[in-house]
C-alpha cells in the first residue's frame, strides 16, 4: 500500500477509534487503534484482553490533550483508564514476547523520513540484544546492556528533535515534551534491572517494560510526523 494511502487510513482508523471511545464502546475503540498501531504483532496483551493496547492507546490520547490542549481528549484518557483497571492488572505479564525475537520495525510505522526510521531500526535492534541476552539468562550483560539501550534512546530523542528543527516540523514543540516525559521514565528502567537481577521481577517482565518504553516514541507520538513527510 503506498504511504499516502496507509497514512489515510491510519487518519480513519483514528477518528473511528475516537469516534467509539465518545459513546463508550471502549473495546472496539482499542481495537481499531490496536489496527494503526500493529502493536498486537509486537507486544503480548494481557490474557483476559487488551490491556497493553489499552494502555497505548490511553498515552496516545493523553498526547493529544497534551498537543491540542483539549479536555475532551484528556476525559477519554480517563475512560480507557477506568476500563483497563476494571479489565486487567497491567503488571501481570504473559511470558512470550521474548520468544517472538526478533522483534521488527511495523511498516505501519515507517515515518518516511530517513533519518528517523533507520534510528528506530537500530533501538530496535538493540532492544533484540537485550532479548538475546535475557534468553541465554546472560544476567551479568544486562545491565550495561539496558544502559547503553536508554543511552541511544535519549540521543534518538535529541537527534529527531533537531532533525524535526531543520525540516521546520510545525509539531516540534508538543512532541519534544513528549521526549521529556518519555526521558523520565528511562530512569525507572535502570531500576527494573536491579530488581531482576534481585528477582523481584521476571526477564519476561523486564523485557516487557524495555519494549512498551522502546515503541511508545514511534506509536505514540511519531505517528503524528508522518504526514507532513509524506507530502513534502
Ligand atoms: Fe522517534
Ligand atoms: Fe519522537
Amino acid at each position: 500500500m503506498p504511504n499516502q494511502e496507509k497514512s489515510n487510513t491510519n487518519a480513519q482508523l483514528e477518528s473511528q477509534a475516537i469516534f467509539a471511545l465518545e459513546r463508550g464502546w471502549i473495546a472496539v475503540a482499542i481495537e481499531k487503534w490496536t489496527e494503526i498501531s500493529h502493536i498486537h504483532e509486537i507486544l503480548v496483551d494481557h490474557p483476559k484482553g487488551l490491556g497493553l493496547e489499552g494502555e497505548l492507546m490511553e498515552a496516545r490520547l493523553l498526547y493529544l490533550a497534551m498537543q491540542q490542549r483539549s479536555d475532551h481528549y484528556f476525559d477519554l484518557a480517563k475512560a480507557v483508564r477506568k476500563w483497563i483497571d476494571e479489565k486487567a492488572s497491567a503488571s501481570h505479564y504473559s511470558a512470550t514476547l521474548l520468544e517472538k525475537l526478533p522483534l521488527a520495525l511495523p511498516d505501519s510505522l515507517i515515518i518516511g523520513a530517513e533519518a528517523i526510521d533507520d534510528d528506530h531500526r537500530q533501538l530496535v535492534g538493540r532492544l533484540n540484544q537485550i532479548g538475546e541476552s535475557l534468553q541465554e539468562k546472560n544476567g551479568g550483560q544486562i545491565e550495561p546492556l539496558v544502559q547503553s539501550f536508554v543511552g541511544a534512546t535519549r540521543a534518538h530523542f535529541t537527534n529527531e528533535e533537531k532533525f524535526l528543527a531543520s525540516v521546520g516540523h510545525p509539531g516540534l514543540a508538543g512532541h519534544s515534551h513528549y521526549h521529556d516525559a518519555l526521558a523520565v521514565r528511562a530512569d525507572e528502567l535502570a531500576l527494573l534491572v536491579a530488581e531482576m537481577v534481585k528477582g523481584d521481577i521476571s526477564r519476561h517482565a523486564l523485557f516487557q517494560a524495555l519494549a512498551n518504553y522502546l515503541f511508545n516514541d514511534p506509536v505514540v507520538a511519531d505517528v503524528e510526523l508522518r504526514p507532513f513527510f509524506q507530502t513534502a
